[in-house]
């Protein structure tokens, strides 16, 4: 079959992004937008307004970069779940109207399955284990008895929030990961903080409030404080993606998510698997954070494995788990 282009749309939370991507696996343009806020959280309504004002310059800037014609794309695929509903709506929109008016199919793909399946494209992964480490998310998932299944996730907040909140906490601004990660370079002394892996399950609230606490005594450096929280929190991580590789017999770990950007937890990562005879992969950047080429990816693995779904039918679902999907491509 000659080799077709679908666009993708990004837009679960902050991030609204575009991407055109051939069908044999060539990303031809990654373009994304990020809500940000000076101070304080994202309120839903607000970054819906941000997508809806930038979605059309976005789109055409995929367009643009990929020099592809709107006329040449055959399939749009968009991110359907999970997500904050106002911003899932702008994307699903945009694709429904680009889909209706075009005359081109839709597709609508879970966005936790298109981080793990972008990873799989570029790094050659063949079977990982996934880390999803993102600043909302963190699950460790792999593909068992024909589902993306998850192993374990946090019963709280994101990995990525948690190192972000104590960041602030400690007066660095946002994002806090990379300063996080700087400082603890410095750090010397290893503090003894919560260690909570429950079954295969992590939680980080009670560290981030012992964090706190130990940061207002001022007994603590906060290079120590930093250090401490990396080793920790990402020895946690590891443990439990670690069970995970045993229990699935995998030999392959993938990273995901922008958390995975942390060195230190590459390099933790890296250990963890040489000592059991496997292999680590981690995507370069504009793949591990929130981007539009890997839903455009999950779009064309999804239609050449015959999914199809009808325009008038092409709705959000917020909620959506990832064991939820029907895995038809491999
Ligand atoms: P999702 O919707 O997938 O949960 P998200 O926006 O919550 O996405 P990401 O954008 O994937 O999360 O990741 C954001 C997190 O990554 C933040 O916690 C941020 O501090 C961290 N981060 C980003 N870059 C780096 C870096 N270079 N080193 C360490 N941490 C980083
Ligand atoms: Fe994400």
């Amino acid at each position: 079959m000659k080799p077709y282009f679908c666009m993708g749309i990004e837009s679960t939370a902050h991030t609204f992004g575009a991407s055109v991507a051939s069908s044999d696996g060539k990303i031809l343009s990654n373009v994304k937008k990020v809500f940000t806020t000076e101070s304080g959280g994202m309120i839903p309504g607000e970054v819906a307004e941000h997508h809806v004002q930038v979605c059309g310059d976005i789109l055409q800037k995929a367009l643009d970069d990929a020099k592809v014609s709107i006329k040449d794309i055959k399939l749009v695929a968009y991110s359907q779940s999970p997500g904050l509903g106002h911003c899932l709506r702008v994307g699903a929109m945009c694709a429904r109207a680009i889909a209706a008016i075009n005359n081109i199919e839709i597709i609508g793909v879970n966005h936790c399955i298109a981080h793990l399946e972008i990873g799989r494209l570029v790094t050659k992964a063949k079977d990982p284990v996934l880390l999803y480490a993102s600043g909302a998310n963190t699950q460790i998932i792999a593909f068992e008895g024909g589902r993306y299944r998850i192993f374990g996730e946090t019963l709280d907040i994101g990995i990525g929030n948690f190192i972000d909140t104590f960041a602030r906490h400690m007066g660095l601004g946002f994002p806090g990961g990379p300063k996080i990660y700087e400082l603890a370079l410095k750090g010397k002394n290893f503090i003894q903080l919560p260690y909570t892996v429950k079954g295969m399950d992590v939680s980080f609230s009670g560290i981030l409030t012992n964090l706190k606490d130990k940061f207002n005594s001022g007994k603590y450096s906060r290079e120590d404080l930093a250090f401490s929280l990396q080793e920790t929190a990402f020895a946690m991580l590891l443990e439990v993606s670690e069970r995970a590789m045993a229990h699935c017999g995998k030999k392959e770990l993938l990273l995901g998510g922008g958390v995975a950007a942390n060195k230190r937890l590459q390099e933790m990562a890296k250990i963890m698997c040489e000592e059991r005879g496997a292999e680590m992969f981690v995507p370069e950047m504009q793949f591990l954070t929130d981007n539009a080429a890997m839903i455009a990816w999950q779009g064309i693995l999804e239609y050449n494995s015959g999914k199809r779904m009808k325009v008038e039918k092409a709705g959000i679902n917020p909620y959506l788990r990832t064991d939820e999907i029907e895995v038809t491509w491999r």
